[in-house]
């Protein structure tokens, strides 16, 4: 008879939790009237909601609150240099002084390299090198001040997005149809602090179509 033997475990207290999530790239209208892109992982979909997690403090969060919509561009794996480059930088001006390490950048679309094309339901336009592109609004908001676990002065906050128009780059939808084909689809994930790829697809659940 085979004897199960479990992996042997460690009890850790990792200083963050990111333990893999797709790298989306929020595009928001600042009051100017330009655009603010905000790079962030938290964020998970159901039907067609999609909730995200942002600190306090940021453009972006303030953008979405005052307009109450915004474009979730998910990166390809291939955008995570200029993801990157966006990285240490907000659009806020001035950057809130618990930042440590961050800038202030009011052309993010430049910093990237990346260009915009408009959107049909929001005002905030859509990153035409995302190979999908979720127009959304805002549903509902929940502000969580939890400072002492994020050592951050600004909490954070969970918004539930309403997805209302859906962008896909042509090469990665299946032929005559709405179905995204994964072995084309080559999205960028964000794994403790490092940018990852998706790697081949291994299968499919009974429920895939295509
Ligand atoms: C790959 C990546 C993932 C991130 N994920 C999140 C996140 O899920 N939530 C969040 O609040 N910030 C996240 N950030 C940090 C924000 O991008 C950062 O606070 C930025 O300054 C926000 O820009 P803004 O102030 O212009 O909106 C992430 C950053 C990177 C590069």
């Amino acid at each position: 008879m085979d004897i199960y033997r479990a992996p042997d475990t460690l009890q850790i207290r990792p200083s963050i939790l990111y333990f893999g999530t797709p790298v989306v790239l929020i595009t928001t209208r600042n009051p100017d009237g330009s655009t603010n892109i905000t790079p962030m992982s938290s964020a998970w979909a159901l039907a067609d909601r999609v909730t995200i997690g942002l600190t306090g403090g940021g453009q972006g969060l303030a953008n979405l609150l005052r307009e109450r919509e915004c474009v979730l561009n998910l990166a390809s794996a291939a955008m995570h240099e200029s993801v990157e480059r966006l990285a240490p930088t907000s659009g806020a001006n001035p950057v809130p002084s618990w930042k440590h390490g961050y800038r202030h950048e009011a052309d993010k679309f430049a910093l990237a390299g990346w260009h915009a094309s408009p959107s049909l339901r929001v005002g905030a336009p859509r990153i035409a090198e995302a190979p999908l592109q979720l127009e959304a609004r805002l549903l509902h908001v929940d502000e969580r001040p939890l400072q002492a676990w994020q050592g951050d002065a600004g909490g954070y906050f969970t918004l539930e997005l309403e997805v209302c128009e859906v962008h896909a780059h042509a090469d990665i939808v299946v032929p005559g149809s709405s179905h995204i084909d994964p072995r084309r689809y080559q999205p960028l994930f964000y794994v403790f602090r490092h940018y990852c790829g998706a790697g081949p697809a291994l299968g499919r659940t009974f429920k895939a179509e295509v």
